[in-house]
C-alpha cells in the first residue's frame, strides 16, 4: 500500500483525508502538534469506513516520525492570518513552522513528493524545497487546481451544464494575481465564447478571483478547506497512481514562461515524480502581463523572504 502523509490535522488538511480515505489508494497519516487533535481525527474517519466503503488505515499522531517512508507529503501546517498580523508577521510565523516540518521530511520521507499548502503559497513552497533539498520536481504547491475548479463551477453553474464538462486552465498566484485562460476555457469541449459572451465571463473570472475571500466573508475566522481539500486529494491521487494529469500547480520555474529561480502557477504534468513536465503553451499578451504581474507579486514576497530567512 502507498503512505500519504497530512502534515497539519486542521480544515485543510483533515478534509484532504476525507476526499484521499474514500479512494482507497494510500494509508494515510495525520500529523499535528495539537496533542490529540489527529488521533482523534483519525479514529473519526476510521469510524466511517464501512460506510464510505474505505480499507485502508487512518492513524494520527504529534510525532512526526510516523510519516516515515511515505510517498507523498501534503503540508497544509501553519496559522492562519489573525486580527493585527500583518503579512509579513504570517510570513514569520508559517515559515518557521514549515521550516521544522521540512527539515522532518527530509530525515524520514527522503524520496516523497511534497504538496504544498500554507500560505503564502509559493514562498512557502520556496522554503519547503530549500529546507527539504529536495529535487525540484519532487516540491508542488497546490492553488491552480482549486481556482480552476472553482471558475468551471461557475461557469456550469451559469450555463446549467455538469461542472466536470468545463474545462479551464487559471495560471499564476492566487486571488487578485491569478490568470484564468479564457482562450483555453471549453464546455464539453467547444470554446466557452461559444456559449457566453466576453462581459459574463469577466463577470464569472471575478466571482473565481474573489472565490476565497467571499468564504472568509462567511466563516470570519477561517478560510475555505471543501474545494481545497478535494484539490489536494485530485493532486495525491494523479501522483500515487502515475495518472500523467495536466493541471495548474505552483512548480519551480528555470527560464519556463520567461520566470527564473521562483514558484509560479503554471500548466503542469502530475505523476509519480510530483512535476514530470512543466506544460509551456502559448499566451495572449494580455494573459503574459497578468502572469507578469503575479511573478511580480511572488517576487516581492521572496525578497521579503531573504530579508529574515536563511535555510538551515
Ligand atoms: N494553497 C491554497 O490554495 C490554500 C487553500 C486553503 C488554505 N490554505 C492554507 O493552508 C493552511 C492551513 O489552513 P487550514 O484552514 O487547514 O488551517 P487550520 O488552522 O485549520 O489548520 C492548520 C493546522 O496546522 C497545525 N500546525 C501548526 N503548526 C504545526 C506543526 N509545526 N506541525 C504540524 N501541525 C502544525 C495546527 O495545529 C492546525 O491544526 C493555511 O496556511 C491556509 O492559508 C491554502
Amino acid at each position: 500500500m502507498k503512505k500519504v502523509s497530512i502534515i497539519g490535522a486542521g480544515n485543510v488538511g483533515a478534509t484532504s483525508v476525507y476526499y484521499i480515505a474514500e479512494k482507497n489508494i494510500a494509508d494515510i497519516v495525520m500529523v499535528d502538534v495539537v496533542e490529540g487533535l489527529a488521533e482523534k481525527k483519525a479514529l473519526d474517519f476510521l469510524h466511517s469506513a464501512a460506510l464510505r466503503n474505505y480499507n485502508i488505515s487512518i492513524t494520527g499522531s504529534n510525532d512526526y516520525s510516523k510519516m516515515r517512508d511515505s510517498d507523498v507529503v501534503v503540508v497544509t501546517a501553519g496559522v492562519p492570518r489573525k486580527p493585527g498580523m500583518n503579512r509579513m508577521d504570517l510570513l514569520k510565523t508559517n515559515v518557521s513552522i514549515v521550516k521544522i516540518v521540512s527539515q522532518k521530511i527530509a530525515q524520514y520521507c527522503p524520496n516523497a513528493v511534497v504538496i504544498v499548502v500554507t500560505n503564502p503559497l509559493d514562498i512557502i513552497a520556496m522554503v519547503v524545497l530549500r529546507e527539504t533539498g529536495f529535487a525540484l520536481k519532487k516540491v508542488v504547491g497546490m492553488a491552480g487546481a482549486l481556482d480552476s475548479t472553482r471558475f468551471r463551477y461557475f461557469i456550469a453553474e451559469r450555463l446549467g451544464v455538469w461542472p466536470g464538462d468545463v474545462m479551464t486552465m487559471v495560471l499564476g498566484g492566487h486571488g487578485d494575481e491569478m490568470v484564468p485562460l479564457k482562450g483555453y476555457t471549453s464546455v464539453g469541449g467547444f470554446p466557452v465564447n461559444q456559449f457566453l459572451d466576453d462581459a459574463s465571463i469577466e463577470v464569472m473570472i471575478k466571482r473565481t478571483r474573489d472565490g476565497g475571500g467571499e468564504i472568509v466573508k462567511y466563516l470570519k475566522t477561517g478560510s475555505a478547506f471543501y474545494a481545497p481539500g478535494a484539490s489536494v486529494a485530485k493532486m495525491v491521487e494523479a501522483i500515487i497512481k502515475d495518472e500523467r494529469r495536466i493541471m495548474a500547480a505552483s512548480a519551480y520555474l528555470r527560464g519556463e514562461y520567461g520566470y527564473h529561480n521562483t514558484y509560479l502557477g503554471v500548466p503542469v504534468l502530475l505523476g509519480k515524480n510530483g512535476v514530470e513536465k512543466i506544460i509551456t503553451i502559448e499566451l495572449t499578451p494580455d494573459e503574459k502581463q497578468a502572469l507578469d504581474a503575479s511573478a511580480n507579486a511572488v517576487r516581492e514576497g521572496i525578497a521579503m523572504l531573504e530579508t529574515f530567512y536563511a535555510p538551515g
